[in-house]
């Protein structure tokens, strides 16, 4: 039999089953709390709240776990490719060779935009930011490409591959759109990760020469974001999902949620940030104190996770890579110099300890992003494309979830009870006004 929790409330008792996770994760099955009880729950910021389950991906926080399909993080930055772990998060099993052939085969299929999209890039002001200019290109996607119908495997497989493979090609043309430049198209003899490179940098007056290591270096850095289970942009293309929205309106609203500094636009944070340390002499100490500070709303870019409450393991992969890629291509960078001290610093430091604030993925990846040319507008567009696998793979659940519905959460109000409506002339001095 399974497990119960008992509420008791004004005398009488209220019993909830118990769901256990693969990995004996327990959650209080509520779905009928209201209407046994009345009552509902109160949890901003979701933090106690399971809105699905999933066997994508596995986070534990208190011991720095993460597994895609089971698969450690760690083995899969080390041996596989972003395309297998691609394969891996959308299909639930490591590839054959012929699968992931197939699967690669696929995605140089679909890496071309239709020239009139490169009319839309061209009208952004130059300015624009490659995040806005993203989510708005994906929405538009939809309009060039045909929307999925109802249940077609193969067509449903070609819309993940055209999103995987396009979204890149796009990301690469805003960067070259916004500098002037010549774009230039996939190739279909290089790998997902050279033609992204190739595609930024290559140029009709300077060839671009592939590295290897790079090449490696990115794939990595795309495996360690390819998930993180229910994240905030993760919710979003869920959420947004559930309105059962196109597809590429669900992509374009997890694009949105990532832009923010509290979610994946921190790694452009954290560069700015050391920057200005750098700038101010290369001491950390005194952002250390303002982070601190409970006056000031500045915190240090970086640190912390909702769910992490010890190292971040995509964080000690990512501070390895930046060592190995900068050692490699003989850079000096004294960012790095100071983000160690930073770190160190903040690790050893009361206030981090007790509120258990790590690094996270982010603190280190900026470095190593700077370090192969990326410039630092497009660092949140690298995440998003490395994020891209986990997004759909995550919808594609959501949409084949039994137990899925319209995402609509409940609140409890706290305004004004009934009121009647007073007519403007005989309206005292405004309230609203004096309040603020
Ligand atoms: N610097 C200083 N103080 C911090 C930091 C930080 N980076 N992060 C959290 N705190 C403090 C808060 O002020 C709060 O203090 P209080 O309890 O005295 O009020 C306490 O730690 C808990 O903070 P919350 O915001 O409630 O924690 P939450 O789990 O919601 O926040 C978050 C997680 C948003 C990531 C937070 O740590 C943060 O803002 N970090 C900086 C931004 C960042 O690096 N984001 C990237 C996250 S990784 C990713 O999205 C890929």
């Amino acid at each position: 039999m399974s497990e119960k929790v008992k509420l008791e409330y004004n005398g009488k008792i209220y019993e909830f089953p118990v769901i256990v996770g693969t990995e004996g994760e327990k959650a209080i099955d509520i779905r009928e709390l209201r209407e046994k009880t009345g009552f509902i729950t109160y949890d901003p910021g979701l933090a106690n709240t399971g809105v699905c389950k999933s066997s994508i991906t596995y986070v534990n926080g208190e011991k720095g776990i993460l597994r895609y399909r089971g698969y450690p993080i760690e083995e899969l930055a080390e041996k596989s490719t972003f395309v297998e772990t691609a394969y891996l998060l959308l299909n639930g099993e490591l590839p054959t060779k012929e699968e992931l052939k197939a699967f690669s085969d696929k995605l140089n299929d679909h890496s071309l935009v239709h020239e009139d999209m490169r009319e839309f890039f061209q009208n952004f002001p130059r300015r624009a930011h490659p995040m806005g200019i993203l989510s708005s290109m994906v929405t538009a996607l939809r309009e060039f490409y045909p929307e999925l119908k109802e249940g077609g495997e193969e067509e449903l497989n070609t819309t993940l591959a055209r999103l995987l493979s396009k979204v890149r090609t796009m990301a690469a043309m805003a960067y070259k759109i916004s500098r002037g430049h010549k774009v230039i198209y996939p190739r279909h003899d290089l790998s997902y990760c050279a033609n992204f490179l190739n595609m930024m940098f290559d140029s009709p007056v300077k060839p671009y020469v592939i590295d290897d290591d790079i090449v490696k270096g990115l794939n990595i850095f795309w495996i360690l974001h390819a998930d993180h289970e229910q994240n905030c942009s993760t919710a979003a293309v869920r959420l947004v999902g559930s309105a059962k929205v196109n597809i590429y309106a669900a992509i374009s609203a997890g694009i949105s949620a990532l832009w923010g500094p509290l979610h994946g636009g921190a790694n452009q944070a954290v560069i700015e940030m050391l920057k200005e340390i750098y700038e101010n002499g290369g001491d950390p100490k005194p952002f250390i104190e303002r982070a601190k500070d409970k006056n000031d709303p500045f915190r240090l870019m970086g640190f912390g996770h909702r769910i992490y409450k010890t190292h971040d393991p995509r964080e000690k992969i990512m501070k390895k890579l930046c060592h190995k890629i900068l050692d490699k291509l003989k850079i000096k960078d004294p960012l790095l110099d100071i983000a160690r001290k930073l770190e160190e610093m903040a690790l050893n430091d009361p206030y981090f300890q007790e509120k258990k604030l790590y690094p996270n993925v982010d603190f280190y990846s900026g470095i190593f992003l700077r370090a192969i040319g990326i410039p630092e507008n497009m660092f949140t567009v690298m995440f998003a494309i490395g994020r891209l696998p986990g997004w759909l793979a995550q919808w594609k659940e959501s949409m084949e979830d039994p137990d899925g519905k319209l995402y609509r959460p409940r609140q409890v109000y706290v305004g004004p009870s009934k009121r009647e409506y007073i007519p403007i002339e005989e309206r005292e001095k405004s309230t609203a006004t004096e309040s603020t």
